[in-house]
């Protein structure tokens, strides 16, 4: 058993009066790729924007409960954010490059955060583009505009980008729903590739991209975490009635 690096107990999440996410208490393993399934609106996204308190953006808003990510709470008032930032990284549903060129997108954060040598900042670049199988494709076009890149590609540089910072963690939330079938294999198959490397977590709406990629799949529903099990024993032998009902199609 691969050890617990995300886990959260009795977890409740409210946006102003609206209880989003009901005591959750799960644990995410260490180098798997965990999907988060359910219906629109269920707290799927609410969940993973939790897990780098992108959700502190969300002005009246609370968390309850104890989210633990490689051991330390991460409502602990004296938890360090830009730090969780550094180890939990994250790509979303539409590839959101920064209007830049290539190389300006890998190394934006790496300037800010104060790395300006050369050859430091080409070796961030080629292994992060490495990382996502686009140093072929990318290593003579590096001053191309982001931006004119294919969806694809994108979406690869905003993962390259991501993880460029070297995080412990990759949260994805419906990171192919802009992509074509071409272009969603493509990311299928990084993603198994990067789990070696890191804890992944991804949103989806596809139950098929969760069978295909996925260790471990949690059904969410209307806030609560209904069930978490292993993929295989979510899609063949749900224990739960509603996980049944989703799964086999009856709604969502
Ligand atoms: N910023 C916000 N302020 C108030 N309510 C919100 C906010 N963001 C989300 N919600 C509400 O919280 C609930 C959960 O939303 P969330 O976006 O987490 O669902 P989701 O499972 O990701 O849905 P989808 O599959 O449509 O992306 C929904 O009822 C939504 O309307
Ligand atoms: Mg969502």
């Amino acid at each position: 058993m691969n050890k617990t690096v995300i886990e959260a107990k009795n977890l409740d999440f409210y946006y102003g009066n609206f209880h989003a996410l009901k005591k959750i208490n799960v644990s995410f393993s260490e180098k798997c790729v965990t999907a988060l399934i359910g219906p629109s609106g269920c707290g799927k996204s609410t969940f993973v924007r939790l897990m780098n308190r992108m959700s502190d953006m969300v002005e009246g808003s609370r968390a309850e409960g104890v989210l633990q990510i490689m051991g330390r709470n991460i409502f602990d008032p004296m938890f360090d954010v830009s730090e969780l930032r550094r180890e939990v990284g994250m790509v979303f549903q539409h590839p959101n490059p920064f209007p830049m060129s290539v190389y300006d997108n890998l190394v934006f954060g790496h300037i800010i955060a104060g790395t300006t040598g050369k050859s430091e900042l080409e070796k961030i670049i080629e292994e992060s583009l490495i990382a996502v199988d686009l140093w072929s494709e990318l290593k003579d076009a590096l001053q191309t505009p982001a931006t004119s890149l294919s969806a694809d590609f994108q979406q690869r540089l905003c993962i390259a980008r991501a993880i460029s910072i070297k995080p412990e963690i990759l949260l994805m939330d419906e990171p192919c729903s802009s992509l074509d079938p071409i272009a969603t294999q493509k990311v299928e198959e990084l993603i198994t590739t990067l789990k070696k490397n890191y804890t992944i977590v991804i949103v989806t709406h596809s139950m098929q991209q969760a069978a295909r990629i996925s260790d471990f799949t949690g059904y969410m529903y209307i806030g609560e975490l209904i069930e978490f099990d292993r993929t295989e024993v979510i899609f063949r032998n749900p224990t739960d009635q509603r996980t049944e009902d989703y799964i086999s199609g009856k709604f969502g």
